[in-house]
């Protein structure tokens, strides 16, 4: 007999409910989708796994990371929010995505509700159905920014707020203040915060960055997530961390180390070059980064009906058309074009009506396909 196989219900649910592309553009397609930078890694980090390999790391790494590369970590972290880490309170993951779903399957019962406000990087709302948990999709304000009455309204019972800073898709950089609030609605609630702060080094000009980390009042309910993928050019490596109170860490081993098991060892090893040697390189991307942002905004502000708030941080825009069509069949119709593009619907209920660019694409093909999908953005919005 054949067997028919039947995933899951919860493969099947999050099947129903994730918008996340399950297959990657094909070549023929100019991709303004994926987050993946165009550079290279930095040689001197590429040169550093070479030689780890060749000096025998080869073998089962600690199941909570290098112990030398968490110390390295405590230290920088200790340095951001001005209070003491321990190696206990860092675990190492298969990039951030691994510590993303650690923490949330560390915290979420089933039942439980996660606030996100959005539109937001569409992981944590899989990572919580997969958990059994709730969302509570809280729409950013109308200039992008944490609409902090919803989430009080939302806070009473919820277990946790996720928020990205800066944030993908939308490019907001989170203020002090905000995140100030944010921290007293959390502790008249109790709530776990968790910030996925991954493009930290990537904020344009004339815009303060406060790091969740800096926050004091956050400090025990802070779980921060964090990853080598976008400052290091380091996608393919798959490295990233957790910090936070001891318990949570300890949480989010267990479940780390059921999943993922220990990292690979000459890339830890890599990782802590990367971290810890200077370099400029993380600036250099930076500069090129915000050219890019320039091109897209000006690009954009060309065209009547579009909207876009201009991106202080990360490298996406989420530009806002105007048309009867839905989000993804916007992208759909783009893909006809042969320029791939993420539905704005994909980051959360918010974000239909817009579709999501990515800048990490070299200038030449960034601008081809940014005219191919303004071209299209300009007919539907005439065809209305
Ligand atoms: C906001 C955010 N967090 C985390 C990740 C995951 O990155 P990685 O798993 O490569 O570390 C991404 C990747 O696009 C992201 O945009």
């Amino acid at each position: 007999m054949t067997m028919t196989f039947t995933p899951s219900r919860m493969v099947q649910e999050l099947a129903r409910r994730s918008q996340r592309p399950a297959t990657r553009p094909g070549p023929e397609m100019i991709s303004l989708a994926a987050g993946d930078p165009d550079f290279a890694t930095p040689e001197h980090i590429s040169q550093a796994l070479a030689d780890a390999l060749a000096a025998g790391a080869t073998h089962y790494a600690h199941a909570q990371g290098d112990p030398q590369l968490r110390e390295a970590l405590a230290e920088q972290l200790a340095e951001v929010s001005n209070r003491r880490c321990g190696v206990d309170q860092v675990l190492v993951t298969h990039g951030g995505s691994a510590g993303l779903a650690a923490t949330i399957l560390a915290a979420v019962d089933r039942g439980a509700r996660v606030i996100l406000p959005e539109p937001t990087y569409s992981l944590y709302a899989d990572l919580t159905w997969m958990a059994g948990g709730e969302v509570s999709f809280v729409p950013h304000l109308e200039d992008l920014h944490l609409d902090l009455d919803a989430i009080e309204a939302a806070a009473p019972a919820a277990r946790m707020v996720v928020i990205c800073t800066p944030c993908n898709p939308t490019g907001v950089v989170y203020t002090e203040d905000e995140l100030e609030r944010l921290a007293e609605i959390a502790a008249e609630h109790d709530l776990l915060i968790l910030s996925d702060e991954a493009y930290d080094h990537i904020v344009f000009d004339g815009v303060r960055f406060t790091s969740a980390l800096e926050v004091d009042a956050l400090a025990d309910r802070l779980v921060y997530v964090q990853t080598f993928s976008k400052t290091y050019a380091m996608t393919g490596w798959r490295v990233g961390y957790v910090a936070g109170p001891p318990a949570v860490v300890e949480a989010a081993t267990r479940v780390h180390r059921a999943f993922n098991g220990p990292l690979n060892s000459a890339v830890q090893r890599a990782a802590l070059v990367a971290l810890t040697e200077p370099t400029d390189w993380p600036q250099r991307m930076r500069r090129e980064y915000q050219a890019r942002r320039d091109i897209v905004t000006r690009m954009v502000a060309g065209v009547p009906g579009l909207e876009l708030a201009e991106p202080e941080g990360a490298f996406y825009a989420l530009i806002r058309f105007r048309s009867e069509l839905s989000s993804l069949q916007v992208v759909e119709r783009a893909a006809e074009q042969g320029v791939a593009v993420r539905s704005g619907s994909e980051f959360g209920p918010d974000g239909e009506g817009s579709v999501r660019v990515t800048f990490a694409t070299g200038r030449e093909l960034l601008v081809e396909g940014m005219e191919r999908l303004l071209g299209l953005l300009e007919e539907i919005g005439s065809e209305r």
